[in-house]
This record gives structure tokens, C-alpha cells and sequence, in this order.
């Protein structure tokens, strides 16, 4: 079993190898934000604190929505992101609602 610190909520889970981040925040009230589920809308944007080294490689989408920019500073996509070890993540800032702001402007 792994270890989920969902540190902006402060829930703690414990869940099996290759669990989807979203779904068990979902399912056991992790309390990541979310819309679409499928790599599209940006909304689950989490910063890993802990444990980047134990997720699944980034997909193409996450890829895509992020850059290399962000994903090098530890931001994942929890809908597109598995769990294969502890970890540790919040969502108190999303990079990529602060840029619609800024590009509204
Ligand atoms: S919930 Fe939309 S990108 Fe993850």
C-alpha cells in the first residue's frame, strides 16, 4: 500500500499500486479540484512536495497542458497521474488558472 498526503485538505490515504490520483481523491474525499477527468480542462493541477520519482511518466496530454516548464517545477495533472509510492501534494496554487488571469487582463 502507498501513502496519499493530500496536504491542502490534510487527508491521508492509504491506496493500492497504480492508483489513479483523481480517482481515489474522488472516491475517498481528497478534495483535488476537477472537471473534465480526461487531461483537458487544467482544473486538477496538484504540486507534488514528495514522491515525484514514484508517479507514472508524464502522459502526452499532461505534456501538452503543462510544458516541460511546469512539469520540471514538480505540477502534475492528478487525473492523468498514478500512485506507485508515497507521496505527498497540494493544489493551493494552480500555474495554469493564474495565466488565464494574467492573459485577461
Ligand atoms: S480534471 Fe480536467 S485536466 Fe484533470
Amino acid at each position: 500500500m502507498q501513502n496519499i498526503s493530500f496536504k491542502t485538505s490534510g487527508k491521508e490515504l492509504q491506496v493500492n499500486k497504480e492508483s489513479n490520483l483523481l480517482r481515489m481523491s474522488i472516491r475517498y474525499e481528497g478534495e483535488i479540484p476537477y472537471k473534465c477527468g480526461g487531461g483537458i480542462c487544467g482544473t486538477c493541477v496538484v504540486k507534488v512536495e514528495r514522491g515525484a520519482g514514484v508517479l507514472t511518466d508524464p502522459s502526452r496530454k499532461e505534456i501538452q497542458k503543462l510544458g516541460e516548464e511546469l512539469l520540471s517545477q514538480g505540477y502534475r495533472l492528478a487525473c492523468q497521474t498514478f500512485v506507485n509510492g508515497d507521496i505527498a501534494i497540494n493544489w493551493d496554487e494552480n500555474p495554469l488558472l493564474k495565466k488565464k488571469k494574467a492573459v485577461a487582463k
